[in-house]
Protein backbone atom coordinates (compact mmCIF):
# COMPACT_ATOMS: atom_id res chain seq x y z
CA UNK A 1 0.00 0.00 0.00
CA UNK A 2 2.80 2.57 0.84
CA UNK A 3 4.47 2.01 -2.42
CA UNK A 4 1.14 2.17 -4.05
CA UNK A 5 0.76 5.88 -2.55
CA UNK A 6 4.59 6.60 -3.50
CA UNK A 7 3.73 5.47 -6.94
CA UNK A 8 0.68 7.21 -7.25
CA UNK A 9 2.12 10.39 -6.79
CA UNK A 10 4.97 9.55 -9.03
CA UNK A 11 2.67 8.75 -11.89
CA UNK A 12 0.29 11.75 -11.59
CA UNK A 13 3.22 14.22 -11.53
CA UNK A 14 4.34 12.80 -14.25
CA UNK A 15 1.01 13.03 -16.43
CA UNK A 16 0.58 16.42 -14.86
CA UNK A 17 4.05 17.62 -17.01
CA UNK A 18 2.18 16.15 -20.03
CA UNK A 19 -0.71 18.31 -19.79
CA UNK A 20 -0.88 21.40 -22.45
CA UNK A 21 -4.73 22.45 -22.46
CA UNK A 22 -7.37 23.11 -20.10
CA UNK A 23 -8.81 19.75 -22.13
CA UNK A 24 -6.01 17.61 -21.10
CA UNK A 25 -6.40 18.86 -17.12
CA UNK A 26 -10.07 18.31 -17.14
CA UNK A 27 -8.75 14.15 -18.19
CA UNK A 28 -6.48 14.41 -15.71
CA UNK A 29 -8.95 15.31 -13.01
CA UNK A 30 -10.99 12.74 -13.33
CA UNK A 31 -8.44 10.31 -13.55
CA UNK A 32 -6.71 10.92 -10.36
CA UNK A 33 -8.85 13.23 -8.52
CA UNK A 34 -12.45 12.30 -9.79
CA UNK A 35 -15.31 10.17 -7.61
CA UNK A 36 -14.07 6.75 -9.28
CA UNK A 37 -10.12 7.92 -9.91
CA UNK A 38 -6.93 6.54 -8.76
CA UNK A 39 -7.11 8.55 -4.78
CA UNK A 40 -10.64 7.63 -5.25
CA UNK A 41 -9.61 3.67 -5.57
CA UNK A 42 -6.61 3.66 -3.12
CA UNK A 43 -8.90 5.55 -0.50
CA UNK A 44 -11.30 2.94 -0.33
CA UNK A 45 -8.91 0.08 -0.61
CA UNK A 46 -7.74 1.85 3.19
CA UNK A 47 -10.31 -0.29 4.45
CA UNK A 48 -8.24 -3.86 3.89
CA UNK A 49 -5.29 -2.83 5.80
CA UNK A 50 -4.31 -3.98 9.22
CA UNK A 51 -6.27 -2.34 11.65
CA UNK A 52 -3.03 -1.39 13.57
CA UNK A 53 -1.10 0.21 9.78
CA UNK A 54 -4.47 2.62 9.11
CA UNK A 55 -3.54 5.32 11.03
CA UNK A 56 -0.45 5.98 9.49
CA UNK A 57 -1.19 5.02 5.78
CA UNK A 58 -4.19 6.79 6.43
CA UNK A 59 -2.26 10.14 6.52
CA UNK A 60 -0.24 9.07 4.20
CA UNK A 61 -2.86 8.59 1.69
CA UNK A 62 -4.44 12.06 2.72
CA UNK A 63 -1.34 13.89 2.14
CA UNK A 64 -0.97 12.15 -0.96
CA UNK A 65 -3.80 13.35 -2.48
CA UNK A 66 -3.87 16.61 -1.37
CA UNK A 67 -0.22 17.26 -3.03
CA UNK A 68 -1.94 16.01 -6.64
CA UNK A 69 -5.03 18.11 -5.74
CA UNK A 70 -2.59 21.48 -4.92
CA UNK A 71 -0.18 20.25 -8.13
CA UNK A 72 -3.77 20.28 -10.51
CA UNK A 73 -4.52 23.74 -9.07
CA UNK A 74 -1.12 25.20 -10.01
CA UNK A 75 -1.49 23.71 -13.26
CA UNK A 76 -4.68 25.15 -13.76
CA UNK A 77 -3.49 28.94 -12.83
CA UNK A 78 -1.10 28.49 -15.23
CA UNK A 79 -2.80 27.25 -18.24
CA UNK A 80 -5.80 29.72 -17.52
CA UNK A 81 -3.10 33.01 -17.15
CA UNK A 82 -1.42 31.32 -20.71
CA UNK A 83 -4.78 31.80 -22.21
CA UNK A 84 -5.91 34.87 -21.07
CA UNK A 85 -2.24 36.42 -22.36
CA UNK A 86 -2.47 34.95 -26.08
CA UNK A 87 -5.90 35.97 -26.51
CA UNK A 88 -5.58 39.22 -25.34
CA UNK A 89 -2.36 39.37 -27.60
CA UNK A 90 -4.69 38.27 -30.60
CA UNK A 91 -7.08 41.20 -29.44
CA UNK A 92 -4.66 43.77 -29.03
CA UNK A 93 -4.40 46.80 -31.55
CA UNK A 94 -1.63 46.67 -34.57
CA UNK A 95 -0.44 50.00 -34.38
CA UNK A 96 1.34 48.70 -37.80
CA UNK A 97 -1.50 48.84 -39.44
CA UNK A 98 -3.04 51.88 -41.97
CA UNK A 99 -5.78 53.70 -40.03
CA UNK A 100 -9.27 54.26 -41.35
CA UNK A 101 -9.66 56.99 -43.53
CA UNK A 102 -12.53 59.26 -41.86
CA UNK A 103 -15.28 60.62 -44.47
CA UNK A 104 -15.45 64.13 -45.30
CA UNK A 105 -18.42 66.22 -46.56
CA UNK A 106 -17.76 68.02 -49.61
CA UNK A 107 -19.15 70.92 -51.16
CA UNK A 108 -22.89 69.76 -53.07
CA UNK A 109 -21.98 70.25 -57.16
CA UNK A 110 -24.46 73.01 -57.69
CA UNK A 111 -22.72 74.91 -54.62
CA UNK A 112 -19.39 74.35 -56.61
CA UNK A 113 -20.29 75.44 -59.74
CA UNK A 114 -22.27 78.49 -57.73
CA UNK A 115 -18.87 79.65 -56.47
CA UNK A 116 -17.12 79.33 -59.84
CA UNK A 117 -19.77 81.51 -61.36
CA UNK A 118 -19.26 83.98 -58.86
CA UNK A 119 -15.52 83.61 -59.23
CA UNK A 120 -15.55 84.57 -62.72
CA UNK A 121 -18.43 87.65 -62.54
CA UNK A 122 -16.01 88.94 -59.42
CA UNK A 123 -12.68 88.93 -61.95
CA UNK A 124 -14.94 90.30 -64.34
CA UNK A 125 -15.40 93.38 -61.47
CA UNK A 126 -18.97 92.35 -60.60
CA UNK A 127 -20.08 92.31 -56.76
CA UNK A 128 -21.86 90.17 -54.77
CA UNK A 129 -25.40 91.07 -53.11
CA UNK A 130 -27.46 88.98 -51.88
CA UNK A 131 -31.31 88.85 -50.98
CA UNK A 132 -34.06 87.04 -49.31
CA UNK A 133 -35.76 83.68 -50.61
CA UNK A 134 -39.46 85.55 -49.16
CA UNK A 135 -40.01 87.97 -51.30
CA UNK A 136 -42.60 90.66 -51.47
CA UNK A 137 -44.99 91.16 -54.66
CA UNK A 138 -43.96 94.19 -55.21
CA UNK A 139 -39.79 93.62 -55.64
CA UNK A 140 -40.65 89.86 -57.59
CA UNK A 141 -42.89 91.40 -60.23
CA UNK A 142 -44.40 94.93 -59.50
CA UNK A 143 -40.85 96.76 -59.39
CA UNK A 144 -39.86 94.95 -62.61
CA UNK A 145 -42.64 96.33 -64.59
CA UNK A 146 -44.98 93.35 -64.50
CA UNK A 147 -48.65 94.32 -62.36
CA UNK A 148 -50.91 92.81 -61.21
CA UNK A 149 -52.58 90.66 -64.01
CA UNK A 150 -50.41 90.95 -66.38
CA UNK A 151 -50.01 87.96 -68.62
CA UNK A 152 -46.19 87.54 -68.10
CA UNK A 153 -47.19 86.25 -64.25
CA UNK A 154 -48.55 82.95 -65.55
CA UNK A 155 -45.00 82.07 -66.89
CA UNK A 156 -43.68 82.07 -63.61
CA UNK A 157 -45.81 79.15 -62.13
CA UNK A 158 -45.22 80.96 -58.56
CA UNK A 159 -45.65 80.09 -54.93
CA UNK A 160 -47.64 81.71 -53.17
CA UNK A 161 -47.16 82.58 -48.95
CA UNK A 162 -49.84 85.11 -49.09
CA UNK A 163 -51.33 87.32 -51.40
CA UNK A 164 -48.46 89.71 -51.33
CA UNK A 165 -45.67 87.84 -50.16
CA UNK A 166 -44.51 84.49 -52.38
CA UNK A 167 -41.26 82.72 -52.76
CA UNK A 168 -39.44 84.81 -55.32
CA UNK A 169 -39.35 83.09 -58.78
CA UNK A 170 -36.12 85.02 -60.28
CA UNK A 171 -33.59 86.80 -59.00
CA UNK A 172 -34.85 89.54 -60.55
CA UNK A 173 -36.35 91.40 -57.95
CA UNK A 174 -32.40 92.23 -56.34
CA UNK A 175 -32.27 94.51 -59.53
CA UNK A 176 -34.66 96.42 -57.98
CA UNK A 177 -33.76 96.19 -54.86
CA UNK A 178 -30.34 97.03 -55.55
CA UNK A 179 -30.79 100.11 -57.72
CA UNK A 180 -33.38 101.52 -55.11
CA UNK A 181 -30.57 102.11 -53.19
CA UNK A 182 -27.50 102.95 -54.98
CA UNK A 183 -26.39 105.19 -57.81
CA UNK A 184 -24.70 104.07 -61.17
CA UNK A 185 -22.56 102.78 -62.04
CA UNK A 186 -23.24 99.33 -60.84
CA UNK A 187 -21.64 95.99 -61.49
CA UNK A 188 -23.54 93.16 -59.51
CA UNK A 189 -24.15 90.12 -59.61
CA UNK A 190 -27.07 88.29 -56.91
CA UNK A 191 -26.93 84.46 -56.60
CA UNK A 192 -29.63 82.46 -54.67
CA UNK A 193 -32.13 79.95 -55.09
CA UNK A 194 -35.85 80.80 -56.27
CA UNK A 195 -38.99 78.72 -56.54
CA UNK A 196 -41.52 77.48 -59.11
CA UNK A 197 -43.75 74.75 -59.41
CA UNK A 198 -42.01 72.68 -62.31
CA UNK A 199 -40.41 69.46 -62.55
CA UNK A 200 -39.06 67.30 -65.39
CA UNK A 201 -35.37 66.52 -66.39
CA UNK A 202 -34.36 70.07 -66.98
CA UNK A 203 -36.66 71.75 -64.41
CA UNK A 204 -36.30 71.69 -60.85
CA UNK A 205 -39.24 73.24 -58.17
CA UNK A 206 -35.87 74.57 -55.83
CA UNK A 207 -33.14 75.89 -58.10
CA UNK A 208 -30.01 78.62 -58.21
CA UNK A 209 -30.31 81.75 -60.05
CA UNK A 210 -27.35 84.30 -60.35
CA UNK A 211 -28.75 87.38 -61.26
CA UNK A 212 -25.97 90.12 -63.32
CA UNK A 213 -26.87 93.79 -64.21
CA UNK A 214 -24.63 96.81 -65.27
CA UNK A 215 -26.08 100.12 -65.51
CA UNK A 216 -23.40 102.78 -66.48
CA UNK A 217 -23.72 105.81 -69.47
CA UNK A 218 -23.51 104.12 -73.33
CA UNK A 219 -23.82 100.73 -72.20
CA UNK A 220 -25.25 98.13 -75.19
CA UNK A 221 -26.20 95.09 -76.44
CA UNK A 222 -22.32 94.20 -77.59
CA UNK A 223 -21.37 94.87 -73.77
CA UNK A 224 -23.85 92.06 -72.72
CA UNK A 225 -22.72 89.89 -75.42
CA UNK A 226 -18.87 89.95 -74.69
CA UNK A 227 -19.36 89.52 -70.92
CA UNK A 228 -21.28 86.81 -71.43
CA UNK A 229 -19.36 85.59 -74.12
CA UNK A 230 -15.59 85.82 -71.89
CA UNK A 231 -18.53 83.96 -69.19
CA UNK A 232 -18.79 80.80 -71.42
CA UNK A 233 -15.30 80.34 -72.43
CA UNK A 234 -13.96 80.83 -68.71
CA UNK A 235 -16.20 78.37 -67.36
CA UNK A 236 -16.10 75.65 -69.62
CA UNK A 237 -12.46 76.62 -70.60
CA UNK A 238 -13.10 76.46 -74.46
CA UNK A 239 -14.78 78.63 -76.66
CA UNK A 240 -18.72 77.03 -76.92
CA UNK A 241 -21.31 78.48 -79.41
CA UNK A 242 -23.53 80.82 -78.15
CA UNK A 243 -27.23 81.31 -78.86
CA UNK A 244 -29.00 84.67 -78.58
CA UNK A 245 -32.52 84.13 -79.21
CA UNK A 246 -34.55 86.89 -79.24
CA UNK A 247 -37.17 86.60 -76.25
CA UNK A 248 -39.23 88.82 -74.31
CA UNK A 249 -38.86 89.93 -70.24
CA UNK A 250 -40.96 92.82 -69.30
CA UNK A 251 -38.29 93.94 -67.20
CA UNK A 252 -35.90 94.36 -70.69
CA UNK A 253 -36.09 95.40 -73.99
CA UNK A 254 -34.80 94.27 -76.42
CA UNK A 255 -34.55 90.83 -74.35
CA UNK A 256 -32.84 87.38 -75.48
CA UNK A 257 -32.52 83.70 -74.21
CA UNK A 258 -29.06 82.31 -74.10
CA UNK A 259 -28.28 78.86 -75.31
CA UNK A 260 -25.29 76.93 -75.06
CA UNK A 261 -24.17 74.08 -77.62
CA UNK A 262 -25.23 70.95 -75.90
CA UNK A 263 -22.09 69.74 -74.37
CA UNK A 264 -23.70 66.05 -73.85
CA UNK A 265 -24.51 64.68 -77.11
CA UNK A 266 -22.01 68.04 -78.75
CA UNK A 267 -25.09 69.71 -80.66
CA UNK A 268 -26.13 65.84 -82.31
CA UNK A 269 -29.03 66.16 -80.34
CA UNK A 270 -30.19 64.26 -77.02
CA UNK A 271 -33.28 63.95 -74.37
CA UNK A 272 -31.62 67.19 -72.32
CA UNK A 273 -31.34 69.40 -75.58
CA UNK A 274 -34.57 68.00 -76.58
CA UNK A 275 -33.07 67.24 -79.55
CA UNK A 276 -32.09 70.55 -80.49
CA UNK A 277 -28.23 70.59 -79.86
CA UNK A 278 -28.86 73.81 -77.57
CA UNK A 279 -29.78 74.11 -73.96
CA UNK A 280 -31.20 77.62 -72.64
CA UNK A 281 -28.64 78.70 -69.85
CA UNK A 282 -30.30 82.32 -69.50
CA UNK A 283 -32.44 85.24 -70.29
CA UNK A 284 -31.31 88.54 -70.56
CA UNK A 285 -31.71 91.71 -72.24
CA UNK A 286 -31.25 95.52 -71.93
CA UNK A 287 -33.01 96.97 -68.75
CA UNK A 288 -36.25 98.34 -69.68
CA UNK A 289 -36.30 102.09 -69.30
CA UNK A 290 -40.22 101.91 -67.09
CA UNK A 291 -37.57 99.98 -64.32
CA UNK A 292 -35.37 102.68 -64.11
CA UNK A 293 -38.15 105.15 -63.84
CA UNK A 294 -39.19 103.15 -61.06
CA UNK A 295 -36.09 103.45 -59.10
CA UNK A 296 -35.41 107.03 -60.19
CA UNK A 297 -32.68 107.06 -62.99
CA UNK A 298 -32.72 108.78 -65.82
CA UNK A 299 -33.16 106.61 -68.88
CA UNK A 300 -31.80 109.42 -71.31
CA UNK A 301 -28.58 109.18 -69.48
CA UNK A 302 -28.14 105.71 -68.43
CA UNK A 303 -28.16 102.40 -69.96
CA UNK A 304 -27.64 98.75 -68.68
CA UNK A 305 -27.66 95.19 -69.36
CA UNK A 306 -29.10 92.70 -66.90
CA UNK A 307 -29.52 88.07 -67.16
CA UNK A 308 -30.63 85.76 -64.86
CA UNK A 309 -28.49 82.71 -65.33
CA UNK A 310 -29.63 78.71 -64.31
CA UNK A 311 -27.02 77.24 -62.33
CA UNK A 312 -28.51 73.69 -62.52
CA UNK A 313 -28.67 73.89 -66.34
CA UNK A 314 -24.80 75.00 -65.94
CA UNK A 315 -23.75 72.33 -64.06
CA UNK A 316 -25.17 69.52 -65.73
CA UNK A 317 -23.57 70.68 -68.60
CA UNK A 318 -20.42 71.07 -67.09
CA UNK A 319 -20.59 67.57 -65.68
CA UNK A 320 -22.75 65.90 -68.51
CA UNK A 321 -25.65 65.22 -66.04
CA UNK A 322 -28.46 64.59 -67.89
CA UNK A 323 -31.60 65.11 -65.66
CA UNK A 324 -31.57 67.90 -63.53
CA UNK A 325 -33.06 65.66 -60.20
CA UNK A 326 -30.26 63.73 -59.62
CA UNK A 327 -28.54 66.94 -58.06
CA UNK A 328 -31.22 66.90 -55.33
CA UNK A 329 -32.01 63.40 -54.24
CA UNK A 330 -29.34 63.00 -51.96
CA UNK A 331 -27.67 59.91 -53.47
CA UNK A 332 -24.27 59.91 -51.96
CA UNK A 333 -23.23 57.44 -55.02
CA UNK A 334 -24.14 60.41 -57.18
CA UNK A 335 -22.86 63.09 -55.04
CA UNK A 336 -19.18 61.93 -53.81
CA UNK A 337 -18.59 61.98 -57.66
CA UNK A 338 -17.96 65.62 -57.62
C1 LIG B 1 -35.80 84.54 -65.69
O1 LIG B 1 -35.93 83.98 -64.62
C2 LIG B 1 -35.42 85.98 -65.78
N1 LIG B 1 -35.50 86.58 -64.50
C3 LIG B 1 -34.02 86.08 -66.36
C4 LIG B 1 -33.64 87.48 -66.75
C5 LIG B 1 -32.88 88.22 -65.87
C6 LIG B 1 -34.06 88.02 -67.97
C7 LIG B 1 -32.50 89.52 -66.21
C8 LIG B 1 -33.70 89.29 -68.30
C9 LIG B 1 -32.91 90.02 -67.44
P1 LIG B 1 -36.16 82.38 -67.09
O2 LIG B 1 -37.48 82.06 -66.53
O3 LIG B 1 -35.96 82.10 -68.54
O4 LIG B 1 -35.81 83.89 -66.86
O5 LIG B 1 -35.03 81.60 -66.23
C10 LIG B 1 -33.67 81.87 -66.41
C11 LIG B 1 -32.87 80.54 -66.44
O6 LIG B 1 -33.15 79.80 -65.27
C12 LIG B 1 -33.27 79.63 -67.58
O7 LIG B 1 -32.56 79.98 -68.74
C13 LIG B 1 -32.86 78.28 -67.05
O8 LIG B 1 -31.47 78.11 -67.24
C14 LIG B 1 -33.12 78.41 -65.59
N2 LIG B 1 -34.39 77.79 -65.17
C15 LIG B 1 -35.65 78.26 -65.36
N3 LIG B 1 -36.55 77.45 -64.79
C16 LIG B 1 -35.85 76.44 -64.21
C17 LIG B 1 -36.21 75.29 -63.43
N4 LIG B 1 -37.48 75.03 -63.09
N5 LIG B 1 -35.22 74.47 -63.00
C18 LIG B 1 -33.94 74.75 -63.31
N6 LIG B 1 -33.52 75.82 -64.03
C19 LIG B 1 -34.47 76.66 -64.47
Amino acid sequence: MEQELVNLRTKAGQQLATVEDISQLEDFRIQFLGRKGQCSTIMKSLGKVPIEDKPRLGQMANSVKKEIESLYDEKRQLLLSNTASSSSQNDSIDLTLPGRKPETGKLHPVTQIMNEVCAIFESLGFSVAEGPDVEHDHYNFEALNIPAHHPARDMHDTFYVSDSILLRTHTSPMQARIMETRQPPLRVIAPGKVYRCDSDITHNPMFHQVEGFLVDRDVSFADLKGVLTVFTQKMFDKELELRFRPSFFPFTEPSAEVDIACVICEGKGCRVCKHTGWLEILGSGMIDPEVFKMVGYDPEVYSGFAFGLGIERIAMLKYGIDDIRLYYENDLRFLSQF
